[in-house]
């Protein structure tokens, strides 16, 4: 019997901390080879060298998500080493909120360039590969700010939601191909996703909602695990989950 997840190859983005992180342990736990991306060089190469060290198969790219070339380099050098890409996570996001009324212009660009058009480029690098396997499973990460928009995060939510209606309509398209394709979009998680907000008054605001009943990482790695460990004729397009003290 397989676990569905044993001896298959996951290219997870943003694993350099959070959510990318947990997934990539878990998942490796589970018996995946894990290839982990970010900018952050150190980190994702002392968790391959972690997963390494416990038996498992792992390595580490550095990669920008808003440089295309070097999201196909990270896909394409997961399927020279590996020899298939059966899994991509496109995890990576920035969380930069503000009121609009702000202003935060250069923080908007970056996260359409990193929330949209980064995962974008992770379905252009992967494509290719898993129409040739004619199998492979596309996982996005949404948030609750992809099905609600609240004031102070519209576009955060727009970027979220713009996921979400990216990864219906490649399911649509893609089913053909044998693709699966997976949206999770979690409340409120324990990661370090509220260092990137500039404005003071609104980090303090977010973190004591999350200090106070943000979830633990690893609930987002489970969702991860219990739609990749169904039978391959079965495709989970949409997980939402939130800590149970979430209002929105
Ligand atoms: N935590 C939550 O409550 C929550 C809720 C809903 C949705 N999400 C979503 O979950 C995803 C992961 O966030 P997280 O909560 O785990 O936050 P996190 O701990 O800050 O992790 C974000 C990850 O994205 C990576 N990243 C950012 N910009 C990148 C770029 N240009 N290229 C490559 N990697 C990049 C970061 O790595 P480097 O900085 O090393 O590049 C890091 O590994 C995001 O898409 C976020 O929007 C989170």
């Amino acid at each position: 019997m397989t676990n569905g997840i044993s001896d298959k190859v996951v290219v997870i983005t943003g694993a350099s901390s959070g959510l990318g992180a947990a997934a990539a342990r878990m998942l490796s736990k589970e018996g995946a080879m894990v290839v982990l991306a970010a900018r952050r060089a150190d980190r994702i190469q002392a968790l391959a060298d972690e997963l390494v060290a416990a038996g498992r198969k792992a390595f580490a790219l550095a990669t920008d998500v808003t440089q295309y070339d070097e999201v196909k380099r990270l896909v394409d050098t997961s399927v020279q080493k590996y020899g298939r890409v059966d899994v991509l996570i496109n995890n990576a996001g920035i969380m930069p909120v503000a009121p609009i009324e702000r202003l935060k212009v250069d923080e908007w660009n970056s996260m359409i360039d990193i929330n949209l058009k980064g995962v974008l480029y992770g379905v252009a690098a992967a494509l290719p590969h898993m129409k040739q396997q004619k199998s492979g499973h596309l996982v996005f990460v949404s948030s609750v700010a992809g099905h609600k928009v609240a004031p102070g995060m519209i576009v955060y939510a727009a970027t979220k939601h713009a996921v979400r209606a990216l990864a219906e309509g490649v399911r649509q398209e893609l089913r053909h191909h044998n693709i699966r394709t997976t949206v999770i979009s979690p409340g409120a998680v324990r990661t370090e996703l509220l260092n990137g907000i500039s404005e003071p008054d609104v980090a303090e605001m977010l973190r004591k909602r999350v200090e106070s009943y943000g979830l633990p990482d690893e609930s987002f790695a489970r969702a991860v695990v219990f739609a990749l460990s169904q039978p391959e004729e079965m495709d989970v397009n949409e997980i939402l989950f939130r800590p149970i003290r979430q209002e929105l």
